[in-house]
């Protein structure tokens, strides 16, 4: 065992501290409405929650009265696009998070919006909901903030982590010390029986970029294992998406994955291109439509039903 090993785990700052999702970049947030600068300069029409939303119904996975949970809601941003445009199909919706001045926050954002949200305070890593109790669970984000045991030795692991790993025969760093997303792989293992889908994004450490961008993929690890994410009062990691994946195929669910830039449904226009390979703007709006592209080109989203 490496005598560096230890468990990052973000509770205290979220039960505790005031969160402020403008300094982590948040997808969510940066198109949280079509005015955002972020949104205009990609020519985005419709808040984030909605196109989370059209993306699901593509997929069959908003059916008419589905009960919907979402965890981890930071300011409320996708819930309100998500039963603003979609939420005649929605019947009842919950939000469940560990911060309860987020939670306050989100029962306001929410307060006006139909159908009404159920808002709970409640830790990720003890959920407290029964098998079969959802249609469809949202994770957007909040994954790379659960639990992460650091600096393991492939070679030396603990009894408990050797078991998961040879359970769902995950795949493991052949030398060197590594990250293990352990709370994303647990509450993958919960979703399997909470829900009958999930949809799940995050920053992850093996992403996929998209056919029509092969650009994208300069310079970007694409099998890698996850990385430290350092933000104001606590660290985030990358997610290993293809743990996730053979958990849940391991409790015999269907598992599709993508770049998150499909959910969004960006039509990339050429000078995209030339903006973030040649690393240069000479507008605002390029600079941010490099910045995005640079950050988002990291996500994926992961469907289990
Ligand atoms: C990075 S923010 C993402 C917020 C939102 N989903 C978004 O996409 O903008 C992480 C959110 O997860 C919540 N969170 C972090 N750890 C949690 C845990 N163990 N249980 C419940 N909520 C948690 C935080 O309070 C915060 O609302």
């Amino acid at each position: 065992m490496s005598l560096f090993m230890h468990l990052n785990s973000t509770k205290t700052y979220h039960a505790r501290f005031p969160v402020d999702l403008m300094t982590e970049c948040t997808v969510c947030e940066t198109l949280a409405h079509p005015g955002t600068p972020t949104a205009r300069a990609l020519g985005i029409t419709r808040p984030y929650g909605a196109l989370v939303g059209d993306f699901l119904r593509s997929k069959g996975l908003l059916a008419p009265g589905c009960r919907v949970l979402e965890l981890g809601c930071g300011y409320g941003s996708l819930m309100e696009g998500l039963l603003r445009h979609h939420g005649d199909v929605v019947g009842r919706a919950f939000m469940a998070d560990l911060s309860p001045r987020l939670v306050t926050r989100q029962r306001e954002r929410l307060s006006g919006v139909s159908p009404r949200a159920l808002h709970v305070m409640a830790d990720i890593h003890e959920l407290p909901f029964r098998g079969g109790a959802f249609d469809l669970v949202i994770v957007n984000e909040v994954a790379g903030d659960l639990d992460t045991i650091v600096g393991v030795d492939a070679s030396a692991m603990p009894g408990d982590l050797s078991s998961i790993v040879e359970k769902y025969g995950l795949e493991t760093p052949t030398s060197g010390p590594f990250a293990f997303n352990l709370g994303a792989v647990r509450l993958v293992e919960e979703l399997c029986v909470l829900s009958g889908a999930v949809f799940l994004s995050e920053h992850s450490s093996d992403p996929v970029v998209p056919a029509s961008m092969p650009y994208l993929a300069t310079g970007l690890a694409v099998d890698s294992f996850p990385r430290r994410i350092p933000l104001s009062g606590h660290d985030e990691y990358t997610v290993r998406f293809s743990h996730l994946e053979k958990v849940a195929r391991s409790h015999g669910r269907t598992v599709h994955t993508g770049p998150l830039i499909e959910v969004l449904g960006l039509e990339p226009r050429p000078s995209w291109r030339f903006i973030f390979t040649a690393k240069a703007c000479s507008t605002e709006e390029q600079a941010l439509i490099g910045e995005f592209l640079d950050h988002v080109r990291e996500y994926r989203w992961l469907l289990i039903s």
